[in-house]
């Protein structure tokens, strides 16, 4: 196999400490990297008062880490701004909630620039390029620009809207043709494929070639499906481990006899909590014989503080689960524990499999890997029901979960009722269906693809 050279925003350094906050992508590519070596290029996460252009160097086994500092301007109109204030809410279709605003566009330019001034000089000739996600699009086109003639591969992690949703962004048709520098472009979901594809030849004039190609002008890319997965065999191993007994005795000695349903997700609106605690609220409402039978955990650490978005959903998720507390807790029972932290792995698998319930609710999300955890953590014998949003990447794969509209109160309540009320035999027949997915389509088999993909392709003339 040819040497990796990856790229994202964020980057986990081998000294950097585990982030409680990090999503799926640091998470997989740690592993995807750990077994195949490679250099694996972004952002410090530092900001500096003035940007250098510095490179940091750190070695892990085969991984090289490289990252460069941002200023603050970069940061506040690049991340802050055009990623996190009008690609993200765009791209997981909230309209809504997206800025359009000319320096944000600026500072999401230029910093792509700034990269690819820094990547250039450290990409060995026959290294593959694989860039990762929507802070990105542009990245491929400014190596090229610099003369980068490599296999160049794209993943996007997130969804992609629908033509009408994405044409609210006025640059978006430069956007969708600048990623036709790279060779490669893959998607979590048929559904986002087909909404790309839609977009390019609708607004751009492209022609689909086959399954598995689309045309502009000249440019003719590969496109393809490649739902990430976990590092199965990891986790299954670290739901057995000492740290992770531990943690599941510690959950069912504060349980005192009740079922756990749990979620963990990042802070964000996204990952529909608001929905979710309305669901449970409900299920609480409408099966109140069930009621002090059952406890919810809900790990939710701090993301991207700095957006407003992020810091109204904390206020309101403040303010739903202190309400619902309020009204239904007892002297010996509160309905919903709130925990604003994130944990280690170790105790997240403890926690997944000490839970009877998984609610995995976004109302909209490019994959969710914590469905595949919490699969992954169960105990085989008395496996856990993971209930899961439609509208999560994750549906597409693990369709023998219970699938809700987490935008429904009374699905998700339902859903609930079911899972705690469904037999032995029926939880250990789902779970093996979801779990010999989890397992068959793991981290290695995404990026195995991914790589064989576009290592076929030919190299280019640029
Ligand atoms: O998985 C999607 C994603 O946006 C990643 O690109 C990102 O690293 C992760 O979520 C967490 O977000 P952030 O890096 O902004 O904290």
């Amino acid at each position: 196999m040819s040497r990796l050279f990856v790229v994202s925003n964020r980057v986990q350094r081998p000294t950097g400490g585990v982030s409680a906050n990090q999503g799926g992508l640091a998470v997989a590519l740690i592993a995807a990297l750990r077994e195949h070596g490679g250099t694996w290029f972004g952002w410090s996460g530092e900001t500096v008062a003035a940007f250098t252009g510095i490179v940091h160097r750190e070695h892990d086994g085969d991984t090289e880490t490289a990252t460069v500092d941002l200023d603050l301007r970069d940061r506040e109109e690049y991340y802050d701004g055009y990623s996190n204030r009008t690609l993200w809410p765009l791209l997981h279709y909230r309209v809504d909630l997206s800025a359009f605003d000319r320096n944000f566009e600026a500072g999401y330019a230029r910093v792509n620039r700034r990269f690819a001034d820094v990547a250039r000089p450290l990409i060995g000739a026959d290294d593959l390029v694989w860039v990762h996600d929507y802070h990105l699009l542009p990245f491929g086109g400014e190596l090229r620009a610099r003369g980068v003639a490599n296999r160049m591969g794209f993943f996007l992690h997130v969804p992609w809207p629908p033509p009408d949703l994405l044409l609210s962004l006025p640059e978006s048709r430069a956007l969708v043709e600048a990623l036709f520098a790279y060779d490669l472009v893959a998607f979590q979901a048929a559904d986002w494929l087909t909404n790309f594809v839609q977009f390019v030849t609708d607004q751009l004039g492209g022609v689909r070639e086959g399954e598995e190609a689309i045309r502009l002008g000249d440019r003719r890319i590969r496109v393809m499906v490649a739902p990430i997965g976990i590092d199965a065999a990891a986790f299954e191993a670290e739901a057995t481990g000492s740290a992770a007994r531990f943690t599941q005795e510690r959950m069912y000695m504060s349980a005192t006899g009740r079922s756990l349903i749990v979620g963990v997700d990042r802070l964000d609106y996204s990952k529909g909590l608001p929905e979710r605690f309305a669901g449970y609220e409900r299920f609480l409402h409408t099966y109140a014989d069930l009621r002090g039978l059952v406890y919810m955990l809900q790990i939710a650490p701090p993301s991207r503080e700095t957006v407003d978005a992020y810091q109204a959903i904390r206020a309101e998720l403040d303010a739903m689960s202190g309400r619902i507390n309020g009204e239904y807790a007892d002297i010996d029972w509160v309905p919903i524990r709130y925990v604003n932290k994130g944990f280690s792995r170790a105790h997240l698998a403890g926690i997944y499999r000490a839970a009877l319930i998984g609610l995995v609710t976004p109302l909209r999300d490019g994959m969710n890997l914590v469905a595949k955890e919490f699969v992954a953590a169960q105990d085989p014998a008395d496996p856990g029901v993971l209930v899961l949003s439609r509208f999560a990447g994750a549906a597409t794969q693990l369709k023998d979960a219970l699938l809700v509209n987490p935008h429904s109160s009374d699905e998700m309540a339902e859903a609930i009722h079911r899972a705690l009320t469904m037999p032995l035999a029926e939880r250990k027949r789902r779970w093996q269906s979801l779990i010999d997915v989890v397992r068959g389509e793991d981290v290695f088999w995404w990026r195995d693809r991914f790589v064989a993909a576009l290592e076929g392709l030919p190299a280019r003339a640029i």
